[in-house]
Order: structure tokens, then sequence, then C-alpha cells
């Protein structure tokens, strides 16, 4: 019988020690009450919460897990590195070996420095755009996540106008739109940002139209500014290089993160010779930035995307999965929204406004050992197995049955419809 005590302790402790209880994505505000916090294993495909329930889990750590929890090689290069060296007064030759090993699998870079956050490689990506010719607009595709420092928290605590002076916001997939936003930068563009897709959360994921992103390309080449593509979350899960070398557009800047060290914290900004000089005049550093035991691991993980069929295997999985939930939607009365690359779902109700449907399905799903969200675009790994799916389709079906028996009854989460209304 599913039971979470121990995790209710837990935060109720957590709540005296830790503002709100918990804070960023992992905030209690987002995940509602009966959704565990706390965890205390991760292999393979799989998460154990500290009440000792076991979930097939489709966050995968909000992406970094790309070939399984604790995957072997991997571990195994961890464990050996950490017998060597890992953070110490310089950094390991793997800093070179990886920056060639990136430099020769993404076509549009010249270039590598690594980091630890996401946030970090966006953050040069806007420091180096700004250094590039001086000049200070940059344009945001409206609601897209880049990280959460100032200039683009979702959140209004703690930030400042000024901290958003020089953005311009435009809509994600709208030539036009853009066109307008160069337009208002002037002669002062330094820079567009670009999701690979439209994965921003509580709507549905659009792919880039490929007019859009070579409109994107133009305007940035004729005003002499410098195209970003954030890879941070839909790196290696559309392609084995930048996700927008499927659409043949190159981007100057690439930023990386979450899978590439498959777990071990290490991101990593990608540029081309165009950007070389103003990477150079840049200062950005961090203690842990050139630690070799994540290097080691994404030199790893480099590999094992280079020379496995991951990417594959984890369509035909993704394939699956929106399949099966497609045919169990119907066969009960639902209509879903799967929207997005198989390898990154995102489901969605029809008419759902307070996202009541969605968290009852992900709340009923959870408690047979799935674990989705009703909310955030989802990750697969190329450790699931048609089992997996199999299984995870069973506690789906059950699920759809018991939204269906008590939709009258569901009630909208109170602390996400605060999180949905900000
Ligand atoms: C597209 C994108 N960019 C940047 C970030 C920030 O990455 P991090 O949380 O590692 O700082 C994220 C995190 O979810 C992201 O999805």
């Amino acid at each position: 019988m599913w039971d979470n005590s121990k995790d209710r302790a837990l935060r109720e402790r957590a709540a005296e020690v830790i503002p709100g209880g918990m804070y960023g994505h992992q905030s209690t505000a987002l995940m509602p009450e009966d959704f565990p916090q706390f965890f205390t294993r991760a292999e393979g495909t799989r998460i154990t919460d500290v009440d000792g329930n076991e979930y097939i889990d489709y966050m995968c750590g909000y992406g970094p897990n790309l070939l399984g929890y604790g995957h072997p090689d991997i571990a195994r290069v961890v464990s050996e590195q950490q017998t060597r060296i890992d953070t110490a007064t310089g950094p390991s030759p793997l800093i070179v070996d990886l920056a060639e090993a990136m430099v020769g699998m993404v076509s549009h870079a010249d270039w590598a420095m690594f980091c630890k956050n996401g946030a970090d490689a966006t953050m040069m990506a806007l420091m180096i755009a700004r250094a590039y010719r001086g000049k200070r607009k940059v344009l945001l595709a409206k609601n897209a996540y880049h990280g959460s420092m100032p200039w683009n928290t979702p959140r209004p605590g703690g930030v400042v106008a000024e901290d958003r002076a020089h953005f311009i916001y435009f809509d994600y997939n709208d030539p036009q739109a853009l066109t307008d936003a160069v337009k208002e930068a002037g002669d002062d563009l330094a820079g567009i940002f670009a999701a690979p897709f439209r994965h921003d959360t509580f709507a549905d994921q659009s792919l880039p139209d490929a007019e859009y992103a070579r409109t994107a390309r133009r305007l940035a080449d004729e005003h002499d500014a410098l195209l970003v593509v954030d890879d941070v979350r839909a790196g290696f899960r559309l392609a084995r290089d930048c996700s927008w070398e499927t659409i043949g557009v190159r981007p100057d800047l690439s930023a990386w993160g979450k899978v590439l060290g498959n777990g071990q914290p290490i991101s990593a900004l990608l540029g081309n010779d165009r950007a070389r000089e103003a990477a150079k005049s840049i200062f950005v550093t961090g203690s842990y930035w050139f630690s070799a035991v994540p290097m080691a691991a994404a030199l790893e993980t480099l590999r094992l995307v280079r020379e496995s069929d991951y990417l594959e295997h984890m369509t035909q999985i993704g394939e699956a999965l929106r399949n099966g939930l497609d045919e169990q939607a119907a066969a009960t009365g639902f209509a879903l929204r799967q929207t997005g690359p198989v390898t990154l779902p995102m489901i969605l109700f029809e008419d759902d406004p307070d996202f009541s449907l969605g968290y009852g399905f992900c709340r009923a799903a959870m408690k047979r050992g799935v674990y989705m969200s009703p909310y955030h675009n989802m990750f697969i790994n190329a450790a699931m197995t048609r089992k997996d799916i199999a299984t995870t389709l069973e506690a789906t079906g059950a699920a759809f049955e018991d939204i269906k028996q008590s939709r009258a009854s569901l009630k909208p989460s109170a602390a996400l419809a605060g999180v949905i209304d900000a």
C-alpha cells in the first residue's frame, strides 16, 4: 500500500529550516502535497522515495538522466577518476579532451568552455553576445526559460527592472514578431536567444518552424549579432549534434548542460570562430568549473552518445508511450494533447484550464509507480525498455479509469493554481 508518512515528516522538518520547505523547481508549490519530495535511490530508469515506493521516472532529474541512473560505464570512469584528481588547483588534461570531443560532435562549434549549471552557460552566452560588438539588446522568446538568474527567472521576487532593461521579447516561431523585435533593438542588437523548440511549462510544445529559424539566422547576420541556441534541456535528445542541426540552421553559440555528464555536474558553452575573441574577453569562472570527475563522466557520455543507438531506442520508446496513452485516452473518453518530440513528452488534457485533470491523472499514476508531471515536459531515457512502457501503460490505464470515475470531484491543486496565476 502506497504510504508517504516519512516524506510528510521530512516536509515538516524542511519547512522549519529551508525557506518555503524547498525552492526552485523542487518547491512545494510546484510539487503538490502528496507527490513525494524526497528520494533515496535512483537506478536505471527508476527512483525510490524515502518511504520505499518505487517509480518509473519520466522526469529523469529534469533532464540529466539520459542513459540510465548509475550507468555502469559512467560509474566506472567516475570512480576511477576520483582516485586520481577531481577539484584541484588546475584542470586535468581531460578538459582539452572534452573540448575536442564536443567540437568534433557539434557542427557549429570551434571551441568549448565548461561550467556547472545550464544557467552558467546561458549567462556566458549573454555576456559573449554583448562583448562581441559592445552592443546591449538581447532578444528572448516570451516565457522561454534559460535559467534562474535575475535576467530570466520566471518569478518577480528579487528582480529589479534594470535587470531586464535591455531584453526584448517576441513570440516563438513567429518570424514577423522576431523581425519587429530586431527593429526595436535598432543598432544595439547584441544577440538572439532561441530555444531549440518551444518547451515552456504549462503550455503545448511546438517544434521550430524552419522559416522562423532561418529568419533568426539571417537577422543576426544582417545586424552583426550572435545567434544562441539554448540546448540545455533538449541537447542530445533530438540529435547527436546541436538540436537546430536537424533543421539546417547553425547558431554562433550553443548552451549545454543537464545530460552532458549523465548526472555529474557539468555544463558547457560552445561557440564558433566568429565569437572566439568575445569569449576570450569575458571573465567567468567558478571553484568547481574545472573539476575532473564530471569531465570524465562527460567524455564517457559523449562516447556512448556517438557509439550506441540510444537516440533511436529512446525515439521508439517515446513513440510507444505516446501511442499507448492516446489509445487509452480515446478508450476512456479523454482528449490529450501530446506535443513536441517524443523523447521529451508533454502531456496536457483538453478542457483542463486549472490542470485538475492532469494533476489527478499524474497523482493516480504516481500511486501506481509511474512518476509523471502534469505541467512540465518529461524526459525519456535510454535505459527504458518495452517492458517499462508496458508497466507504465498498466498504471496509466488504471489512472484514466480513476479520473473518469472521480472526474466530478477532482479539485485543482491549490498550490499549482497559485503558480499558474503568478
Ligand atoms: C532550456 C533551459 N535553459 C537553461 C536551463 C538552466 O539550467 P540549470 O537548471 O542547470 O541552471 C534550463 C533548466 O531547466 C533549461 O531548461
